[in-house]
């Protein structure tokens, strides 16, 4: 299973990129603008907490045809290796996954509300499709429709993974991983809160004021 980072703040990627296996990071139009950097700058502050096996995901802005192949071209030329564009699955979108996957650009079909438009992107060769699940449910249930896509791709032998997006709770992540789900992009809140849990500190807390009470030190080695 791929865990990326569905965000643009470098101080967040750079902590959970040292504690967690993190395959790289995920951008929207809405979380550049979050960073209030041009998309190359953002791409150079990407690259400085980012190893170059790690992958980058940047979205195209422009909704037709010919603005998605530009900007495709462009962002693959910003970072050459393991960047992808994100491509919503719009009509325009969906002829411009099927030509930049002709043009061997790395794909992410984005802004899927269905297993269907999901499906028909993966038969375009888009590499990863990201389902939003969290905002699946303002019409219908987004796991459970996550999962049907999941069973529809592994029943006709296609090669897409899924990345699910758009999380808003721990809930939804777990569930979908539980389902074997290739990829989940993760805002850094929600990261935080599958790590973090308050019993892990009281007992942490336990072991050391217990270790310091019989030997008055806090390290294991005399
Ligand atoms: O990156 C795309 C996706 O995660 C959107 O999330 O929070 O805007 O629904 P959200």
């Amino acid at each position: 299973m791929e865990l990326v980072l569905d965000t643009s703040n470098i101080e967040a990627i750079k902590d959970l990129n040292s504690m967690l296996t993190v395959t790289g990071v995920t951008t929207n139009p809405t979380i550049v603008t979050k960073s209030g950097k041009e998309i190359e700058d953002l791409v150079k502050a990407f690259d400085e907490v980012l190893s170059e096996d790690q992958l980058l995901f940047v979205q195209a802005v422009s909704t037709d045809f010919e603005g998605i192949m530009e900007e495709a071209r462009a962002i693959s030329k910003f970072r050459p290796k393991n960047s992808y564009v994100k491509i919503p699955v719009t009509h325009d979108g969906l002829r411009a996954i099927k030509q930049a996957k002709k043009e061997g650009i790395g794909v992410l079909a984005t802004a899927i509300y269905t297993a269907n438009q999901a499906f028909l992107a993966a038969m375009n060769g888009a590499d990863y499709l990201a389902p939003y699940v969290n905002r699946m449910d303002n019409y219908g249930d987004g796991v459970e429709n996550v999962k049907d896509l999941i069973e529809m791709l592994r029943v006709n032998n296609m090669d897409s993974k899924v990345i699910a997006a758009s999380f808003k709770n721990t809930r939804q992540v777990h569930e979908l991983i539980k389902a074997g789900i290739q990829a989940v992009t993760v805002p850094e809140d929600v990261v935080y809160a599958m790590i973090n849990h308050p019993g892990t500190q009281i007992a942490v807390d336990e072991f050391s004021a217990n270790w310091e009470k019989a030997y008055h030190r806090t390290t294991l080695l005399k």
